[in-house]
């Protein structure tokens, strides 16, 4: 289920260009999430890479990531942190790998934009060895009865057209707690980021 065209390929541009602001905004949290994993790494929306450079050198990587447009950038990516990359076309809500066959899942701000969210954690959670980690970061829904989640709400429609299907309004670490995951932490924080300002990141054990 590959993804292509224009749009996608002018989303592909603008995030491979926002690596050193990724850095900035994210570098400390992805060295504490991702510096630790090991072994086989999924990461599901991979983007142009980004989270690389967080992980050990020999690691293999398979990453799943529909748009075309970014796999370039993925190679490149791959090669600059010494990981062994593996890309996979497709999308989280169908994962072309066994049950129990990886030792972490990595997700940073995908869980918004996939269309069929239930389906994408329950694919992580098959596919993770037992004990097997599922870490992320992700923007979530404000509060409700806030005005940020009335705006979230409101804007959803254009939000979506001009951020690639990205839904601000996700309750995305209840849907985590929900998968059926062993154990979840999770810790709150929040950006000067507007619209997409709160976030969740943590880790689930399957
Ligand atoms: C906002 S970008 C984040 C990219 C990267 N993880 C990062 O932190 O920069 C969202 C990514 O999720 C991908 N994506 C969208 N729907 C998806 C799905 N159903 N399964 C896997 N990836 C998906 C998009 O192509 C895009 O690369």
């Amino acid at each position: 289920m590959v993804r292509r065209g224009v749009g996608k390929a002018f989303f592909a541009w603008l995030l491979a260009h926002g690596e050193r602001a990724d850095r900035r905004i994210y570098g400390a949290r992805k060295r504490d999430l991702l510096g630790g994993l090991a072994g086989i790494v999924v990461e599901i929306g991979a983007g142009a890479g980004p989270n690389a450079r967080y992980l050990a050198a020999g690691t293999r990587w398979i990453a799943v990531e529909p748009n075309v447009h970014f796999h370039r950038r993925l190679r490149q990516s791959a090669e600059a942190a010494g990981l062994d990359l593996e890309i996979v076309p497709g999308v989280a809500e169908r994962l072309p790998l066994a049950d129990a066959s990886v030792d972490a899942v990595v997700s940073t701000l995908v869980l918004c934009s996939v269309d069929r969210v239930p389906a994408a954690l329950a694919e992580v959670r098959r596919v993770l060895k037992p004990g097997g980690r599922f870490v992320f970061i992700e923007h979530v829904a404000a509060r409700e009865g806030t005005g940020l989640r009335w705006l979230q709400r409101a804007l959803r429609g254009p939000w979506g057209v001009i951020a690639d299907g990205c839904r601000p309004d996700r309750e995305t670490l209840a849907a985590i707690r929900g998968a059926g995951f062993s154990r979840v932490e999770a810790e709150r924080f929040r950006l000067r980021a507007g619209l997409v300002a709160p976030h969740v990141m943590g880790v689930a054990v399957r």
